[in-house]
């Protein structure tokens, strides 16, 4: 959470920071701020609230104009979003200002160690104290990366920090613990993100920082070390999508642009896996296929949406490969002792590569010898850096805090590893896999068409814009989908909305059904497995028969639900083990347009933030 920028360089830094910040908003929106070393000294701004409330502030408070800054937008976690918790933090003496990312633990002590030499606190975040430091070792110092260098080898936690100081008005300097942050360098100026999208527009060369090191950013270099000041080995590479990508191109929400570009990313997640031969070939996968044949459990960790992508993958690799297949939130993971060897492989699924659980799942696998297997929309990111192997998604960057197009990019990935790994194993043979191949690449269109029918799902989510309260049910990969279509409204549109297995409909959620209550009800397809979808039609006359209003989505021709549905969505003829990337489509734009209608912040809702750093 919190996204933070940094700039030298010879253009308006104010600027700069500011048009960054506006592309990191979807991190943390609850409180901004700036600094700007200029004129011998040091001018900061900060604001509660969104980052228009910070425009404001500049505008009638105007900085002085320089050319190297900071910026910050807050997802509070240490003190309520205030002005005076808002960053950046500075020293006494105003000297020194700081960003943070993140959660340093040891903060209580440190800032009882500051109070005791006369230090004066004014904030309640874990933040203030860096700056404070950061003023006493550069007195001693007077170089503001050993002087970060010094005071990061005292920090317990996860920490981004990007600070400036007056003495070095053409340094900006950066350090990074579990936290992302990325450089970005251009001519004659360079970038400090902790996304690519705030510095796109300016450069599409990066270098990704290692854990536990510090870069000193000026005009004419970027300088890496380890903490202890040791040299840096560095990655370069080249952000390979442009500004436009990360613009919202006409829409009004990035949400409904994300939505829109389904069918483009799921074919891209499919280009170039099938060889000539027509075999499957993940290149990034760097697990031998030895190391495959002996995989005896497959655990999938993730939070949020990748969650339920890995919660559908469970259907495909048990039934594709026969391997057992545990999924798994990632919080609950880490801190339950699982069983796990050098046979489990666990995959990490994780739209940004960052999310704090997910990380410290993966991390517990490896040191129990397991390999992991991060899928991920975010080159470069920590949570594939530590895997040992990666299979991107191809969604590009997704702004909009609830997530739609990585997730139907996961479940494309998810299918992939589990036709690659029956491939490997001999589980699949190859007509098989092709026809499955076959499948998925049909499944672009069938989400475009998909896409063109919404009109009738937006007018009936406005109509139920006074509703308290939706439940969702399906069977089998169904009831992901339910889990998704609740998990979507309750980000989006606030209300009271949750997700069942159908088949638990009488251990309990039938006694919530009472008159006229909405019930979105995901319909497997008639064909193959008939049992589920009877069982299914079934469900809906049980819910129907005590008032509730079904919402059916089904399959076309599917005709056994026509008496029984009192809204009825079409979605194409799909197997049933990849409905889920047609069923999903219409539960997003329902939920994105019923938070339209309930007058919600449709990409920013209220508490969230797209990346969780914390944990
Ligand atoms: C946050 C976002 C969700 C996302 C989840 C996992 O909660 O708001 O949209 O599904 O994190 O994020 P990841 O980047 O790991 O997929």
């Amino acid at each position: 959470m919190c996204g933070i920028v940094g700039y030298v360089g010879s253009q308006s830094a104010l600027e700069v920071v500011m048009a960054g910040l506006k592309r990191l908003e979807y991190r943390g929106y609850d409180s901004a701020g700036v600094a700007v070393p200029a004129d011998g000294g040091l001018a900061a701004a900060k604001k509660a609230g969104k980052l228009v409330n910070l425009e404001k502030e500049l505008t009638e408070r105007p900085l002085p104009t320089g050319t190297t800054g900071i910026g910050h937008t807050r997802w509070a976690t240490h003190g309520g979003p205030t002005d005076a918790n808002a960053h950046p933090h500075l020293d006494n003496a105003g000297r020194v200002a700081v960003v943070h990312n993140g959660i340093i633990e040891n903060f209580a002590v440190l800032r009882a160690e500051l109070a005791e030499r006369g230090h004066e606190l004014f904030s309640e975040t874990d933040t203030e104290v860096v700056a404070h430091l950061l003023a006493e070792e550069f007195s001693v110092t007077a170089d503001l990366a050993e002087a970060m260098r010094l005071v990061c080898r005292r920090l317990d936690g996860a920490f981004t920090l990007v600070a400036v100081h007056a003495d070095e008005p053409d340094v900006v300097v950066g350090a990074r613990r579990n936290s992302p942050l990325v450089v970005g360098v251009g001519e004659g100026e360079a970038f400090l993100a902790s996304d690519v999208a705030a510095f796109i527009a300016h450069t599409r060369s990066a270098i990704e920082l290692g854990q536990d090191q510090v870069v000193e950013l000026r005009r004419d270099g970027v300088t890496v070390t380890g903490f202890d000041g040791s040299p840096a080995d560095v990655r370069s590479y080249h952000v390979d999508w442009d500004a436009s990508a990360a613009e919202k191109g006409g829409y009004d929400y990035f949400m409904l642009k994300e939505i829109a570009e389904q069918p483009k990313a799921v074919a891209d997640t499919l280009l170039g896996r099938i060889d000539a031969a027509g075999s499957l070939t993940l290149d990034e996968v760097r697990i031998s296929a030895s190391e495959l044949r002996e995989v005896d459990k497959v655990v999938i960790v993730a939070c949020g949406t990748a969650f339920h992508a890995g919660l559908i993958a469970k259907y495909a690799i048990e039934h594709w490969t026969r391997i057992p297949c545990e999924v798994e939130l990632a919080s609950e993971f880490r801190y339950r002792d699982p069983i796990l060897d050098s046979r489990s492989l666990v995959i990490a699924i994780s739209q940004s590569g960052e999310t704090m659980d997910t990380l410290m799942a993966l991390r517990h696998a490896r040191e129990q010898g397991s390999k992991v297997l991060a899928i991920c929309n975010t080159n470069g990111s920590t949570i594939p850096r530590e895997s040992d192997a990666v299979l991107y998604t191809h969604a590009g960057p997704e702004v909009a805090v609830a997530s739609t197009k990585a997730f139907l990019t996961q479940l494309v990935a998810c299918y992939l590893v589990a036709l690659y790994l029956g491939q490997v194993r001999g589980t699949k043979w190859g007509d098989e896999i092709s026809a499955v191949i076959r499948d998925l690449a049909r499944i672009s269109g069938s989400v475009e068409r998909v896409l063109e029918t919404m009109e009738p799902v937006r007018e009936l989510a406005r109509s139920l814009a006074g509703k308290d309260t939706v439940l969702f049910l399906g069977r089998h990969v169904g009831y992901p989908v339910a889990l998704e279509g609740a998990l979507k409204l309750k980000e989006l549109a606030y209300m009271h909305a949750e997700g069942f297995a159908a088949g638990e409909l009488k251990h309990g959620p039938i006694a919530l059904i009472e008159d006229d209550l909405p019930v979105v009800v995901v319909v497997p397809s008639p064909r193959g497995r008939s049992v589920l979808h009877d069982k299914i039609v079934s469900n809906i006359q049980e819910i129907r028969a005590r008032g509730a209003r079904t919402i059916v989505i089904a399959e076309e021709g599917d005709e056994a639900v026509v008496p029984y549905a009192d809204h009825l969505v079409r979605v194409p003829v799909t197997p049933t083990l990849l409905q889920p990337l047609v069923a999903t489509v219409p539960l997003q734009v329902f939920a994105c347009e019923l938070a339209t209608a309930r007058g919600n912040e449709v990409d920013q809702p209220r508490n969230l933030a797209k990346s969780v750093t914390v944990e």
